[in-house]
């Protein structure tokens, strides 16, 4: 079977290994993938935004399936537009992909499915809402309904810091994605990530991760997309996995089917684990990045089948198995990131590192220039490797880091603190 995969990050790269690993792939096409991805696809320079075009692509190259990674493309409808012309295509259709398009949706789909989460309110003025945070008290979260990169919540830790927040999203810090507001309460706990594939009508688990958000040290600094990650994640004991799957995904789906938006593809579950069991942060409708690059490597069988009986509405007997190894990845990120990363600074020696055993480079803001590698972006590598536990996948992930050549970069040293932290 041919394949087309959209995207062109860490974690798309991680999809291409995993897919090209099956027997059943033909091609594998990427649109418009990286210089990492080049190694095991075909790039196509096709315009996810063009959903026409990415039609057409699919029917002159006998597509099979789609694999959308990142979210835009979902909540833009490509997936629709492809169903309709035929083609499989794993990932959301662009109503279920409001799980993650729009944090107001996904609040009353908790609160009419009795979903644990974090009491909330919705606002489209300032004034409303402030008066609503001023009524539950600091701290208190204050969050953009819609897609904004990662950078629409905010903890405020005063009514102040809360009051500015509210104006600042009314006021189009935003665009769009800020004209509702949630406010909601509070969560306290240790914050996990949870994967399930779904089809519609059932959900099976994936694999848990945690990634670590923050730039610095210690969790420090502005947030990122993460600057590394590890899976399993200690807190999703079986008992906590299975109160997620009957408390959180289970209804979610159920509900999603009820409002005629049946949820296909992967439901990405942020969680907060707390005294009290755990409670949903938020919902993503596509896989992490990088939670994919830990995930993967664990997983024991084939990911086309799986994603293929997700994207045909039928994961029944479908079955996940992992490895019992952990990964860990830590990402290569270009100085300056996340405000102002530094562009064109050469990369060397990665087929040293790539070479170590139980390790893997996955490539994400690279370019090639002639014949040198370099940065594209903010988050540029990651290097990811298998261990017995969290320690020896962190070490041995470290020790291929160390053999790469890149001035232009920085990491940081203690991803996977929290869980060797715990033992
Ligand atoms: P999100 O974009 O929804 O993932 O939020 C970004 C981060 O904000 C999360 O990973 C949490 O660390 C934090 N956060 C969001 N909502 C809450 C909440 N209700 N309580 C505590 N922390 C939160
Ligand atoms: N690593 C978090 C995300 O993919 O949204």
């Amino acid at each position: 079977m041919n394949v087309l995969l959209i995207g062109s990050g860490g974690r798309e790269h991680a999809l291409a290994l995993a897919l090209r690993a099956s027997p059943l792939l033909g091609e594998l096409h990427a649109a418009p993938g990286n210089p990492g991805i080049a190694q095991v696809a075909r790039l196509a320079a096709l315009d996810a935004a063009d959903h026409a075009a990415v039609i057409a692509f699919c029917k002159a190259h006998d597509i099979g399936l789609v694999v959308v990674g990142p979210e835009a493309p979902l909540v833009a409808g490509l997936t629709d537009d492809l169903a309709a012309a035929g083609v499989p295509v794993f990932g959301p259709s662009k109503i279920a992909a409001q799980l993650e398009g729009s944090k107001g949706y996904t609040k009353d789909l908790c609160r009419d499915c009795a979903i644990p989460t974090a009491d909330y309110e919705r606002f489209r003025d300032a004034s409303a809402a402030k008066a609503y945070a001023r009524g539950r008290g600091a701290p208190i979260v204050v969050k953009a309904d819609g897609l904004a990169a990662g950078k629409g919540v905010v903890v405020a830790q005063t009514l102040a810091e809360a009051e500015a927040a509210i104006d600042m999203m009314f006021g189009g810090a935003f665009g769009a994605a800020g004209a509702e507001v949630v406010v909601e309460d509070v969560l306290e706990g240790e914050e996990a990530s949870f994967f399930a594939l779904c089809d519609g009508e059932r959900a099976i688990p994936f694999a848990s991760a945690q990634d670590h958000k923050r730039v610095g040290e210690g969790d420090t600094g502005p947030n990122t997309g993460g600057m590394g990650a590890y899976s399993p994640a200690p807190v999703m004991s079986e008992e906590i996995v299975a109160r997620v799957m009957r408390e959180i995904v289970e209804p979610a789906i159920a509900g999603m089917k009820a409002r005629g938006a049946p949820y296909r593809g992967v439901l990405f579950v942020g969680l907060m684990i707390g005294a009290q069991g755990p409670k949903l942060i938020e919902f993503n409708a596509r896989f992490g990045d990088p939670e994919t690059q830990v995930m993967l490597p664990r997983l024991d069988v084939d990911l086309l089948p799986l994603l293929l009986a997700s994207a045909k509405g039928d994961l029944r007997g479908a079955q996940v198995r992992l490895k019992p190894q952990a990964a860990l990845t830590v990402v290569y990120a270009a100085k300056g990131y996340p405000d102002a990363p530094e562009k064109g600074g050469v990369i060397g020696n990665l087929a040293a590192a790539a070479a170590q055993p139980g390790v893997v480079v996955t490539h994400a803001g690279t370019k090639r220039e002639g014949e040198a590698l370099v940065a594209h972006g903010g988050r540029v590598l990651n290097v990811t490797a298998l261990g017995e536990d969290v320690a020896d996948a962190q070490a041995k992930a470290y020790a291929a880091l160390g053999l790469i050549e890149f001035p232009g970069g920085f990491y940081r040293r203690d991803i996977g603190w929290r869980a060797i932290a715990r033992k």
